[in-house]
Protein backbone atom coordinates (compact mmCIF):
# COMPACT_ATOMS: atom_id res chain seq x y z
CA UNK A 1 0.00 0.00 0.00
CA UNK A 2 1.27 3.44 -0.93
CA UNK A 3 1.64 6.24 0.82
CA UNK A 4 0.49 9.30 -0.78
CA UNK A 5 1.76 12.53 0.94
CA UNK A 6 0.82 14.68 -2.82
CA UNK A 7 -2.20 15.16 -4.01
CA UNK A 8 -3.66 16.60 -7.22
CA UNK A 9 -6.58 18.92 -7.03
CA UNK A 10 -8.70 16.76 -8.38
CA UNK A 11 -8.84 12.88 -9.78
CA UNK A 12 -11.05 10.22 -11.20
CA UNK A 13 -10.99 6.64 -9.36
CA UNK A 14 -12.91 3.81 -9.37
CA UNK A 15 -13.33 3.51 -5.01
CA UNK A 16 -12.98 5.53 -2.25
CA UNK A 17 -12.89 3.91 1.18
CA UNK A 18 -13.29 6.22 3.87
CA UNK A 19 -11.44 5.40 6.79
CA UNK A 20 -8.14 2.84 7.10
CA UNK A 21 -10.03 0.79 10.54
CA UNK A 22 -9.80 -3.00 9.91
CA UNK A 23 -13.20 -3.23 7.42
CA UNK A 24 -11.30 -0.07 5.26
CA UNK A 25 -8.10 -1.82 5.01
CA UNK A 26 -9.37 -5.35 3.93
CA UNK A 27 -12.23 -3.92 1.49
CA UNK A 28 -9.01 -2.42 0.04
CA UNK A 29 -7.42 -5.48 -0.39
CA UNK A 30 -10.24 -6.68 -2.62
CA UNK A 31 -11.16 -3.50 -4.78
CA UNK A 32 -8.84 -3.62 -7.19
CA UNK A 33 -7.20 -0.96 -9.21
CA UNK A 34 -8.04 2.24 -8.47
CA UNK A 35 -8.46 2.22 -5.08
CA UNK A 36 -7.95 5.10 -2.68
CA UNK A 37 -8.26 4.93 1.40
CA UNK A 38 -8.62 8.16 3.11
CA UNK A 39 -8.37 8.27 7.07
CA UNK A 40 -7.71 11.52 9.29
CA UNK A 41 -5.29 9.14 11.56
CA UNK A 42 -1.34 9.99 11.42
CA UNK A 43 -1.82 5.72 11.00
CA UNK A 44 -3.92 3.09 9.74
CA UNK A 45 -5.66 0.60 11.97
CA UNK A 46 -4.97 2.17 15.11
CA UNK A 47 -7.97 -0.03 17.12
CA UNK A 48 -5.98 -3.29 15.63
CA UNK A 49 -2.99 -1.92 17.20
CA UNK A 50 -4.40 -1.94 20.75
CA UNK A 51 -7.15 -4.69 20.24
CA UNK A 52 -6.31 -7.90 22.48
CA UNK A 53 -4.28 -6.35 25.15
CA UNK A 54 -1.84 -5.73 22.00
CA UNK A 55 -2.44 -8.99 20.16
CA UNK A 56 -5.41 -8.68 17.98
CA UNK A 57 -7.94 -11.28 19.09
CA UNK A 58 -8.57 -11.57 15.25
CA UNK A 59 -11.51 -14.00 15.16
CA UNK A 60 -13.60 -16.33 16.99
CA UNK A 61 -13.61 -20.02 15.34
CA UNK A 62 -17.65 -20.39 16.90
CA UNK A 63 -18.56 -17.15 14.74
CA UNK A 64 -21.95 -17.35 13.94
CA UNK A 65 -25.08 -14.93 13.40
CA UNK A 66 -26.13 -15.67 16.85
CA UNK A 67 -22.92 -13.71 18.47
CA UNK A 68 -24.15 -10.55 17.03
CA UNK A 69 -26.60 -7.80 17.95
CA UNK A 70 -28.71 -5.67 16.19
CA UNK A 71 -32.37 -4.64 14.65
CA UNK A 72 -32.08 -7.56 12.01
CA UNK A 73 -30.27 -10.73 13.72
CA UNK A 74 -30.01 -12.75 10.58
CA UNK A 75 -28.42 -9.76 8.33
CA UNK A 76 -24.55 -10.99 8.83
CA UNK A 77 -25.28 -14.45 8.57
CA UNK A 78 -24.65 -14.49 4.30
CA UNK A 79 -21.21 -12.38 4.43
CA UNK A 80 -20.43 -14.49 7.35
CA UNK A 81 -20.89 -17.83 5.86
CA UNK A 82 -18.91 -16.55 2.38
CA UNK A 83 -15.82 -15.10 4.62
CA UNK A 84 -15.83 -17.03 7.54
CA UNK A 85 -13.03 -16.82 11.01
CA UNK A 86 -10.79 -20.05 8.99
CA UNK A 87 -10.94 -17.82 5.52
CA UNK A 88 -9.15 -15.31 7.90
CA UNK A 89 -7.01 -18.07 9.70
CA UNK A 90 -5.64 -18.73 6.25
CA UNK A 91 -4.73 -15.59 5.67
CA UNK A 92 -2.73 -15.00 8.88
CA UNK A 93 -1.08 -18.48 8.35
CA UNK A 94 0.08 -17.40 4.83
CA UNK A 95 1.96 -14.45 6.28
CA UNK A 96 3.65 -17.05 8.65
CA UNK A 97 1.81 -14.68 11.39
CA UNK A 98 2.20 -17.25 15.01
CA UNK A 99 -1.34 -17.65 16.61
CA UNK A 100 -3.34 -19.35 19.51
CA UNK A 101 -6.20 -19.71 20.65
CA UNK A 102 -6.92 -18.29 23.96
CA UNK A 103 -10.35 -19.61 25.30
CA UNK A 104 -13.70 -19.72 24.17
CA UNK A 105 -12.51 -19.90 19.86
CA UNK A 106 -10.65 -16.68 20.54
CA UNK A 107 -8.06 -16.46 18.43
CA UNK A 108 -4.61 -13.98 19.28
CA UNK A 109 -1.71 -13.40 17.92
CA UNK A 110 1.67 -14.74 19.30
CA UNK A 111 3.30 -11.65 18.54
CA UNK A 112 2.30 -7.99 18.62
CA UNK A 113 -0.99 -6.92 16.94
CA UNK A 114 0.94 -4.65 14.36
CA UNK A 115 1.68 -7.99 12.29
CA UNK A 116 -2.16 -7.99 11.51
CA UNK A 117 -1.86 -4.21 10.80
CA UNK A 118 1.34 -4.76 8.59
CA UNK A 119 -0.98 -8.16 6.85
CA UNK A 120 -3.57 -6.29 5.92
CA UNK A 121 -1.52 -2.86 4.44
CA UNK A 122 0.55 -5.46 1.95
CA UNK A 123 -2.50 -7.42 1.22
CA UNK A 124 -3.89 -3.89 0.01
CA UNK A 125 -0.58 -2.89 -1.65
CA UNK A 126 -2.55 -1.78 -4.96
CA UNK A 127 -4.85 1.05 -3.32
CA UNK A 128 -3.02 4.36 -2.58
CA UNK A 129 -3.50 5.68 1.31
CA UNK A 130 -4.04 8.88 1.94
CA UNK A 131 -3.59 9.38 5.99
CA UNK A 132 -4.06 12.69 7.91
CA UNK A 133 -6.66 13.40 5.89
CA UNK A 134 -9.99 15.24 6.63
CA UNK A 135 -13.26 14.25 4.55
CA UNK A 136 -14.77 17.96 3.92
CA UNK A 137 -17.68 17.12 1.70
CA UNK A 138 -19.27 13.86 0.37
CA UNK A 139 -22.08 14.07 -2.49
CA UNK A 140 -23.42 12.76 -5.74
CA UNK A 141 -23.16 14.50 -8.91
CA UNK A 142 -25.55 12.05 -10.50
CA UNK A 143 -23.28 10.15 -11.87
CA UNK A 144 -20.16 9.73 -9.03
CA UNK A 145 -19.51 10.53 -5.87
CA UNK A 146 -17.54 13.59 -5.42
CA UNK A 147 -15.87 13.65 -2.00
CA UNK A 148 -13.74 17.14 -1.46
CA UNK A 149 -11.05 15.66 1.45
CA UNK A 150 -8.42 18.44 2.97
CA UNK A 151 -4.75 17.43 3.18
CA UNK A 152 -2.02 19.39 4.54
CA UNK A 153 -4.68 22.40 4.09
CA UNK A 154 -5.18 21.49 -0.16
CA UNK A 155 -8.23 21.08 -1.36
CA UNK A 156 -8.67 17.52 -3.07
CA UNK A 157 -11.78 16.67 -5.17
CA UNK A 158 -12.05 13.00 -6.08
CA UNK A 159 -14.60 11.73 -8.13
CA UNK A 160 -15.26 8.32 -7.50
CA UNK A 161 -17.76 5.54 -9.02
CA UNK A 162 -18.14 3.27 -5.52
CA UNK A 163 -17.90 5.27 -2.32
CA UNK A 164 -17.40 2.84 0.24
CA UNK A 165 -17.93 4.06 4.22
CA UNK A 166 -15.75 2.21 6.82
CA UNK A 167 -15.10 4.78 9.08
CA UNK A 168 -16.26 2.90 12.39
CA UNK A 169 -18.48 4.07 15.06
CA UNK A 170 -18.30 6.43 18.19
CA UNK A 171 -16.24 4.57 20.56
CA UNK A 172 -13.09 5.64 21.99
CA UNK A 173 -12.93 9.21 20.01
CA UNK A 174 -9.62 9.97 21.43
CA UNK A 175 -8.75 7.40 19.17
CA UNK A 176 -10.13 9.17 16.02
CA UNK A 177 -14.11 8.16 16.17
CA UNK A 178 -16.11 10.73 14.86
CA UNK A 179 -19.51 8.85 13.62
CA UNK A 180 -19.23 10.45 10.34
CA UNK A 181 -20.53 7.12 8.60
CA UNK A 182 -23.85 7.89 9.84
CA UNK A 183 -23.66 11.17 8.94
CA UNK A 184 -23.17 10.46 5.32
CA UNK A 185 -25.89 7.38 5.50
CA UNK A 186 -28.49 10.03 7.14
CA UNK A 187 -27.20 12.26 3.78
CA UNK A 188 -28.03 9.55 1.45
CA UNK A 189 -31.22 9.11 3.13
CA UNK A 190 -30.58 5.91 4.97
CA UNK A 191 -31.91 5.33 8.59
CA UNK A 192 -29.61 5.00 11.45
CA UNK A 193 -30.76 2.92 14.37
CA UNK A 194 -29.85 4.14 17.72
CA UNK A 195 -25.95 4.20 18.85
CA UNK A 196 -25.20 3.80 22.16
CA UNK A 197 -22.19 2.26 23.78
CA UNK A 198 -21.38 -1.55 24.30
CA UNK A 199 -18.55 -3.49 25.74
CA UNK A 200 -18.28 -0.93 28.47
CA UNK A 201 -17.55 -1.36 31.55
CA UNK A 202 -20.30 -0.19 34.26
CA UNK A 203 -20.19 2.57 37.03
CA UNK A 204 -21.89 3.27 40.10
CA UNK A 205 -22.02 6.65 41.46
CA UNK A 206 -21.44 5.69 44.93
CA UNK A 207 -18.11 3.98 44.12
CA UNK A 208 -19.08 1.13 46.31
CA UNK A 209 -16.57 -1.39 44.74
CA UNK A 210 -13.37 0.85 45.34
CA UNK A 211 -12.84 -1.27 48.18
CA UNK A 212 -12.58 -4.01 46.12
CA UNK A 213 -11.04 -2.87 42.94
CA UNK A 214 -8.54 -5.38 41.28
CA UNK A 215 -10.74 -8.27 42.44
CA UNK A 216 -11.37 -10.64 40.09
CA UNK A 217 -14.01 -13.30 40.18
CA UNK A 218 -15.50 -15.75 37.83
CA UNK A 219 -18.96 -15.68 37.49
CA UNK A 220 -22.02 -16.53 35.48
CA UNK A 221 -23.91 -12.51 34.37
CA UNK A 222 -26.28 -10.95 32.27
CA UNK A 223 -28.45 -7.87 31.71
CA UNK A 224 -31.48 -8.24 29.49
CA UNK A 225 -30.05 -11.08 27.15
CA UNK A 226 -27.45 -14.16 27.57
CA UNK A 227 -26.00 -15.26 30.22
CA UNK A 228 -21.51 -14.97 29.94
CA UNK A 229 -19.33 -16.94 31.90
CA UNK A 230 -16.74 -15.19 32.12
CA UNK A 231 -14.73 -13.32 34.68
CA UNK A 232 -16.14 -10.13 36.34
CA UNK A 233 -13.62 -7.32 37.91
CA UNK A 234 -14.25 -4.80 40.49
CA UNK A 235 -12.67 -1.59 39.23
CA UNK A 236 -12.40 1.77 41.18
CA UNK A 237 -15.88 3.00 39.12
CA UNK A 238 -17.88 -0.41 39.07
CA UNK A 239 -17.45 -3.21 37.34
CA UNK A 240 -15.43 -4.83 34.30
CA UNK A 241 -13.90 -8.07 33.00
CA UNK A 242 -15.68 -9.62 29.68
CA UNK A 243 -18.56 -11.10 32.07
CA UNK A 244 -19.65 -7.40 32.51
CA UNK A 245 -18.33 -5.78 29.07
CA UNK A 246 -20.48 -8.68 27.47
CA UNK A 247 -23.56 -7.60 29.92
CA UNK A 248 -23.28 -4.05 28.83
CA UNK A 249 -24.44 -4.59 25.19
CA UNK A 250 -27.52 -5.74 26.56
CA UNK A 251 -28.13 -3.04 29.32
CA UNK A 252 -30.08 -0.58 28.93
CA UNK A 253 -30.03 2.53 32.28
CA UNK A 254 -31.83 2.04 35.43
CA UNK A 255 -31.92 -1.56 34.38
CA UNK A 256 -30.72 -4.81 36.75
CA UNK A 257 -27.30 -6.60 36.33
CA UNK A 258 -27.32 -9.98 37.60
CA UNK A 259 -24.31 -12.21 38.38
CA UNK A 260 -24.04 -15.77 40.10
CA UNK A 261 -21.16 -15.15 42.08
CA UNK A 262 -20.41 -19.34 42.31
CA UNK A 263 -21.19 -20.50 38.64
CA UNK A 264 -21.06 -24.13 38.94
CA UNK A 265 -20.89 -24.78 42.68
CA UNK A 266 -23.86 -26.26 44.58
CA UNK A 267 -23.70 -23.81 47.74
CA UNK A 268 -26.21 -25.25 49.40
CA UNK A 269 -24.76 -28.80 49.17
CA UNK A 270 -21.44 -27.17 50.32
CA UNK A 271 -22.74 -25.19 53.26
CA UNK A 272 -24.59 -28.16 54.39
CA UNK A 273 -21.52 -30.25 54.15
CA UNK A 274 -19.53 -27.88 56.05
CA UNK A 275 -22.22 -27.56 58.89
CA UNK A 276 -20.87 -31.10 59.37
CA UNK A 277 -17.41 -31.29 58.46
CA UNK A 278 -16.38 -27.58 60.56
CA UNK A 279 -19.63 -26.81 62.55
CA UNK A 280 -17.39 -24.21 64.66
CA UNK A 281 -15.73 -22.63 61.75
CA UNK A 282 -17.01 -19.09 60.44
CA UNK A 283 -18.88 -19.17 57.63
CA UNK A 284 -16.95 -16.11 55.83
CA UNK A 285 -14.18 -18.58 56.34
CA UNK A 286 -15.97 -21.71 54.10
CA UNK A 287 -17.05 -19.05 51.83
CA UNK A 288 -13.64 -18.15 51.23
CA UNK A 289 -12.79 -21.14 49.74
CA UNK A 290 -14.27 -20.19 47.17
CA UNK A 291 -14.75 -16.51 46.55
CA UNK A 292 -11.30 -14.30 47.24
CA UNK A 293 -11.35 -12.96 50.44
CA UNK A 294 -12.15 -9.04 49.80
CA UNK A 295 -15.49 -9.93 48.33
CA UNK A 296 -16.34 -12.39 51.09
CA UNK A 297 -15.38 -9.10 53.85
CA UNK A 298 -17.69 -6.85 51.24
CA UNK A 299 -20.79 -9.04 50.82
CA UNK A 300 -20.32 -9.88 55.02
CA UNK A 301 -21.52 -6.04 55.01
CA UNK A 302 -24.32 -6.47 52.82
CA UNK A 303 -26.11 -9.26 53.57
CA UNK A 304 -26.28 -11.64 56.69
CA UNK A 305 -23.30 -13.98 56.61
CA UNK A 306 -23.07 -13.85 60.51
CA UNK A 307 -22.29 -17.10 62.82
CA UNK A 308 -20.75 -20.02 62.25
CA UNK A 309 -21.88 -22.72 60.25
CA UNK A 310 -23.32 -24.83 62.82
CA UNK A 311 -25.94 -21.83 63.50
CA UNK A 312 -26.78 -22.25 59.73
CA UNK A 313 -30.66 -23.42 59.22
CA UNK A 314 -31.71 -24.43 56.19
CA UNK A 315 -33.34 -21.74 55.52
CA UNK A 316 -30.42 -19.17 55.96
CA UNK A 317 -27.87 -21.80 53.79
CA UNK A 318 -31.20 -21.49 51.06
CA UNK A 319 -31.51 -17.37 50.86
CA UNK A 320 -27.67 -17.01 50.90
CA UNK A 321 -27.06 -19.53 48.18
CA UNK A 322 -30.36 -17.55 46.30
CA UNK A 323 -28.59 -14.55 47.11
CA UNK A 324 -25.20 -15.27 45.78
CA UNK A 325 -26.37 -17.05 42.74
CA UNK A 326 -28.22 -14.16 41.59
CA UNK A 327 -26.54 -10.71 42.90
CA UNK A 328 -28.27 -8.09 41.51
CA UNK A 329 -27.02 -4.82 40.43
CA UNK A 330 -28.08 -1.40 39.26
CA UNK A 331 -25.25 0.24 37.57
CA UNK A 332 -25.65 4.24 37.38
CA UNK A 333 -24.27 3.98 33.93
CA UNK A 334 -21.62 2.68 32.09
CA UNK A 335 -17.97 4.46 31.33
CA UNK A 336 -20.01 5.86 27.81
CA UNK A 337 -17.54 6.37 24.40
CA UNK A 338 -14.18 7.02 26.40
CA UNK A 339 -13.43 3.66 26.78
CA UNK A 340 -16.40 1.61 24.71
CA UNK A 341 -15.04 -1.11 22.33
CA UNK A 342 -17.45 -0.77 19.82
CA UNK A 343 -20.83 1.15 19.53
CA UNK A 344 -24.40 -0.52 19.23
CA UNK A 345 -25.98 0.25 16.71
CA UNK A 346 -25.68 2.04 13.31
CA UNK A 347 -26.61 2.05 10.16
CA UNK A 348 -29.96 0.32 9.78
CA UNK A 349 -29.45 -3.27 8.01
CA UNK A 350 -32.74 -3.26 6.06
CA UNK A 351 -31.53 -0.24 3.68
CA UNK A 352 -28.35 -2.27 2.69
CA UNK A 353 -27.84 -5.93 0.47
CA UNK A 354 -26.54 -8.59 3.26
CA UNK A 355 -24.78 -9.90 0.07
CA UNK A 356 -23.07 -6.85 -1.20
CA UNK A 357 -23.57 -4.08 1.76
CA UNK A 358 -24.62 -1.93 -0.84
CA UNK A 359 -26.96 0.36 -0.20
CA UNK A 360 -30.31 -0.87 -1.78
CA UNK A 361 -31.49 2.67 -2.95
CA UNK A 362 -27.95 4.55 -3.86
CA UNK A 363 -25.81 2.28 -5.97
CA UNK A 364 -22.49 2.21 -5.48
CA UNK A 365 -22.41 3.53 -1.57
CA UNK A 366 -21.28 0.82 0.79
CA UNK A 367 -21.54 0.15 4.50
CA UNK A 368 -19.18 -1.84 6.14
CA UNK A 369 -17.85 -2.94 9.55
CA UNK A 370 -18.78 -0.90 12.96
CA UNK A 371 -20.57 1.75 11.13
CA UNK A 372 -23.51 -1.05 10.17
CA UNK A 373 -26.15 -1.86 12.75
CA UNK A 374 -24.33 -5.36 13.49
CA UNK A 375 -22.21 -5.10 16.98
CA UNK A 376 -20.42 -8.45 17.94
CA UNK A 377 -19.79 -9.82 21.36
CA UNK A 378 -16.35 -9.66 22.69
CA UNK A 379 -14.35 -12.22 21.52
CA UNK A 380 -13.06 -11.54 17.77
CA UNK A 381 -16.59 -11.28 16.40
CA UNK A 382 -16.50 -8.00 15.90
CA UNK A 383 -13.11 -8.18 13.72
CA UNK A 384 -14.62 -11.21 11.84
CA UNK A 385 -17.86 -8.73 11.36
CA UNK A 386 -15.30 -5.98 9.88
CA UNK A 387 -13.57 -9.06 7.45
CA UNK A 388 -16.57 -10.19 6.24
CA UNK A 389 -18.39 -7.38 5.33
CA UNK A 390 -15.32 -5.98 3.70
CA UNK A 391 -15.09 -8.87 1.47
CA UNK A 392 -18.27 -8.57 0.60
CA UNK A 393 -18.06 -5.48 -0.26
CA UNK A 394 -15.01 -5.37 -1.68
CA UNK A 395 -15.75 -8.56 -3.86
CA UNK A 396 -19.21 -7.36 -4.90
CA UNK A 397 -17.05 -3.54 -6.31
CA UNK A 398 -14.47 -5.99 -7.95
CA UNK A 399 -17.01 -7.75 -9.41
CA UNK A 400 -18.78 -5.31 -11.56
CA UNK A 401 -15.50 -4.09 -12.52
CA UNK A 402 -14.87 -7.08 -14.09
CA UNK A 403 -18.69 -6.95 -15.77
CA UNK A 404 -18.08 -3.81 -16.93
CA UNK A 405 -14.26 -4.43 -18.55
CA UNK A 406 -15.80 -7.40 -20.04
CA UNK A 407 -18.86 -5.21 -21.61
CA UNK A 408 -17.14 -2.49 -22.71
P1 LIG B 1 -12.30 1.24 12.92
O1 LIG B 1 -12.69 2.05 14.10
O2 LIG B 1 -11.31 0.17 13.12
O3 LIG B 1 -11.76 2.17 11.76
C1 LIG B 1 -12.40 3.36 11.40
C2 LIG B 1 -11.37 4.26 10.75
O4 LIG B 1 -12.06 5.41 10.25
C3 LIG B 1 -10.32 4.77 11.74
O5 LIG B 1 -9.04 4.55 11.22
C4 LIG B 1 -10.65 6.25 11.90
O6 LIG B 1 -9.50 7.05 12.09
C5 LIG B 1 -11.32 6.57 10.58
N1 LIG B 1 -12.24 7.71 10.67
C6 LIG B 1 -13.25 7.88 11.55
N2 LIG B 1 -13.86 9.06 11.33
C7 LIG B 1 -13.21 9.64 10.29
C8 LIG B 1 -13.37 10.86 9.61
N3 LIG B 1 -14.31 11.77 9.97
N4 LIG B 1 -12.54 11.16 8.58
C9 LIG B 1 -11.57 10.27 8.20
N5 LIG B 1 -11.37 9.09 8.82
C10 LIG B 1 -12.20 8.77 9.84
N6 LIG B 1 -12.62 -6.48 18.25
C11 LIG B 1 -12.25 -7.77 18.10
O7 LIG B 1 -12.87 -8.48 17.32
N7 LIG B 1 -11.18 -8.27 18.80
C12 LIG B 1 -10.45 -7.51 19.68
O8 LIG B 1 -9.44 -7.97 20.24
C13 LIG B 1 -10.87 -6.16 19.88
N8 LIG B 1 -10.24 -5.38 20.79
C14 LIG B 1 -10.60 -4.06 20.92
C15 LIG B 1 -9.95 -3.27 21.87
C16 LIG B 1 -10.29 -1.94 22.00
C17 LIG B 1 -9.60 -1.10 23.05
C18 LIG B 1 -11.29 -1.38 21.16
C19 LIG B 1 -11.64 0.08 21.26
C20 LIG B 1 -11.96 -2.17 20.24
C21 LIG B 1 -11.63 -3.53 20.12
N9 LIG B 1 -12.31 -4.35 19.23
C22 LIG B 1 -11.93 -5.67 19.11
C23 LIG B 1 -13.34 -3.82 18.33
C24 LIG B 1 -12.72 -3.53 16.97
O9 LIG B 1 -11.56 -2.74 17.14
C25 LIG B 1 -13.70 -2.82 16.04
O10 LIG B 1 -14.91 -3.53 15.99
C26 LIG B 1 -13.13 -2.69 14.65
O11 LIG B 1 -11.92 -1.94 14.70
C27 LIG B 1 -14.11 -2.02 13.70
O12 LIG B 1 -13.48 -1.87 12.46
P2 LIG B 1 -13.89 -0.67 11.49
O13 LIG B 1 -12.91 -0.70 10.37
O14 LIG B 1 -15.33 -0.73 11.19
O15 LIG B 1 -13.67 0.65 12.36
Amino acid sequence: MRIISRHPRAMDISTLILGAGAAGLFCASRTGPGTVVVDHAARAGEKIRISGGGRCNFTNTGCAAENFLGRNPHFAKSALARYGPWDFVALVDRYGIAWHEKTLGQLFCDGKATQIIDMLRAEAAGADLWLRTEVAEVAHDGTRFVVRVVREGRNVTVRAANLVVATGGKSIPAMGATGLGYKIAEQFGLPVTDTRPALVPFTFSDERFKPLAGVAVPVRAHADGPAFEEALLFTHRGLSGPAMLQASSYWTEGAPVAADLLPGLDLRTALRQARVDSPRRNLTTVLAHHLPGRLVEYLAGQMDMAGNCAEWSDARIEALADALSAWVLRPTATEGYRTAEVTLGGVDTTALSSRTMEAKARPGLYFIGECVDVTGWLGGYNFQWAWASAHAAGSAIADSQDGSRRTS
